[in-house]
């Protein structure tokens, strides 16, 4: 896997997004994900803003399935907010973090990699770095990565926008 990838993986997710809506949209889905009547709502939004965690081929996320296929400490890239790439982790007690980063760097909008030798999130373009919880470490980037909310709706998962206090903020020089 090439460490290049920029910022138009976005727009690459966004059109499989579509194009696997539009390709197995009728096949392939789990039960859940056909009776959610995305034909009208794309998104199918349980609460306002709220949408549907998708994986890399476009399909609903299903917790329970997640946990069991993904380790403790997994940060893997899903299709969040707005279509922004954005890791959902496991919590070391294999549930899903209430909260997920969206990997797009807030200095140039790179898509952040997590690097797993360094243990921290680290930006191909101009090498801003970012801890676990994507807090900013290192600029040329000015801000932390952006939260999103995270929450288990009938065994799926939804994101929403972060609206509480940002936890990272809290004591500046604590990394866990
Ligand atoms: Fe990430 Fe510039 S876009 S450091």
């Amino acid at each position: 896997a090439s460490a290049s990838i920029g910022a138009d993986v976005v727009s690459v997710m966004e059109r499989r997004k579509l194009m696997n809506l539009l390709l197995f949209g009728a096949i392939g889905l789990p039960a859940a994900g056909m009776l959610a009547p995305y034909t009208t709502r794309p998104s199918s939004a349980t609460w306002e803003g709220g949408i549907n965690a998708r994986d890399e081929i476009g399909n609903n996320i299903i917790a329970s399935e997640w946990v069991n296929t993904h380790t403790p400490g997994d940060k893997t890239l899903t299709q969040g907010l707005k279509g922004d790439p954005t890791y959902l982790i496991v919590e070391n007690n294999k549930s899903i973090a209430t909260y997920g980063i969206n990997s797009v760097c807030t200095h140039l909008g790179c898509i952040v990699p997590w690097n797993t030798v360094e243990k921290k999130f680290m930006c191909p373009c101009h090498g801003s770095q970012f801890d676990n919880y994507g807090k900013l470490i290192k600029g040329p980037a000015s801000m932390s990565l952006e939260l999103a909310r995270v929450e288990i709706d009938d065994d799926r998962v939804v994101f929403g926008q972060w609206t509480e206090t940002d936890f990272r903020t809290r004591d500046d020089d604590d990394d866990d």
